[in-house]
């Protein structure tokens, strides 16, 4: 499939990652970038403004086959109000403008974040809708809901849920999972686990629901399901460094967690884990399955180690 891609988030890092493949598969790209966002990748045509300027979204949206709706923001880089006006009210404006123009389908990227398992099931599934712990997970529930009206008005959309993505160019969660297997500075892993998966397989997965996904659905975009400890030793094997030796206990994670509330009810700067409800997630294994992905859109991801060349490279020439 190809055609005319309009990519919000396209600046960013999953963003770029799609562009790239998208332009190397002959679509015609357009991306949407705020004034001050980087905007070196080549290739795209850009639209320059805000997630919520309407009028540069309906000329980045009209005619377009497909919309890839990245653009969002995390705990780390904003507060609770901005995080849910952007994630939230961003992608009603993104629906709006699709809604009144003239675009295909929505490809939606939301997080695996908002599915956890219930009960004593080791992954959770798609089915497995969780309580949004924190402004981000709430902010993802609160769009996905917008998107599923959409689908099931007369619109055509799509929801894909990755789990923690790593690759060259992430400035948040692959440093520090490399860190925990590269830098004998870094004695100790955190003690809870991740559905780890590159970012190319997560790019595989967007296109494959583009392609073939069932309008309305939603699909995890998974990799392995590893302890931070499993990920750390087979980091450190792979590039013959110094496994960590320790492990943070839960019980120490739990406590910083009020102590983080404390600390940004006094400055105002967000500092893992955020609050106490956080600090459990991150003790936690948030394991997940890719199976209905597998099943329906041929989606496979890739082990650990296939994706470290590139990505160790990146993070020792950061
Ligand atoms: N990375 C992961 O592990 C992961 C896992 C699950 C889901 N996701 C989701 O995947 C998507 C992409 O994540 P990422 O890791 O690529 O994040 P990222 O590197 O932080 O990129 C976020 C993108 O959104 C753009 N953006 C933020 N606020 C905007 C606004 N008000 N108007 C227009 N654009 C705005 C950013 O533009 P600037 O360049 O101007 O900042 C950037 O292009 C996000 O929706 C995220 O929630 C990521």
């Amino acid at each position: 499939m190809t055609g005319t891609a309009a990519v919000t988030g396209a600046t960013g890092f999953l963003g770029t990652h799609l562009c790239t493949r998208l332009l190397e598969d002959g679509w015609t790209v357009r991306g949407l970038s705020r004034p001050s966002s980087d905007r070196r990748l080549e290739g795209p045509e850009w639209f320059v403004g805000d997630l919520l300027d309407e009028g540069t979204l309906a000329l980045l949206v009209d005619g377009a086959d497909v919309v890839f709706h990245l653009a969002g923001v995390g705990l780390w880089s904003a507060d609770p109000e901005t995080i849910e006006h952007v994630n939230r009210d961003g992608t009603a404006a993104v629906l709006r403008a699709c809604r009144d123009g003239d675009a295909g389908r929505v490809v939606f990227t939301s997080t695996a974040g908002t599915r956890r398992v219930n009960g004593t099931r080791e992954f959770a599934d798609e089915t497995d809708i969780a309580a949004p712990v924190g402004a981000y997970q709430r902010s993802k529930r609160d769009a996905e809901r917008l998107v599923d009206e959409y689908a099931a008005g007369d619109g055509d959309a799509v929801t894909v849920h990755p789990t923690s993505i790593i690759g060259p160019g992430d400035d948040s969660f692959t440093p520090q999972l490399l860190a925990m297997g590269l830098e004998p500075t870094m004695p100790a892993t955190l003690p809870g686990g991740a559905s780890i998966v590159g970012v190319s397989d997560v790019v595989d997965g967007l296109l494959a629901a583009a392609d073939c996904g069932v309008c309305g659905d939603h699909y995890i975009l998974g990799g392995e399901n590893l302890t931070y400890n499993q990920a750390a030793t087979r980091i450190s094997e792979f590039a013959d460094g110094t496994a960590p030796a320790l492990t943070v206990p839960a019980t120490a994670i739990r406590a910083a967690g009020p102590l983080a509330a404390g600390v940004r009810a006094v400055t105002g700067r967000q500092v893992f884990p955020f609050d106490r409800d956080m600090a459990d997630l991150a003790t936690q294994r948030l394991f997940y399955t890719s199976e209905k992905a597998r099943d329906e859109l041929g989606y496979e991801f890739s082990p650990l180690e296939t994706h470290l060349p590139e990505t160790i490279e990146w993070y020792r020439a950061r």
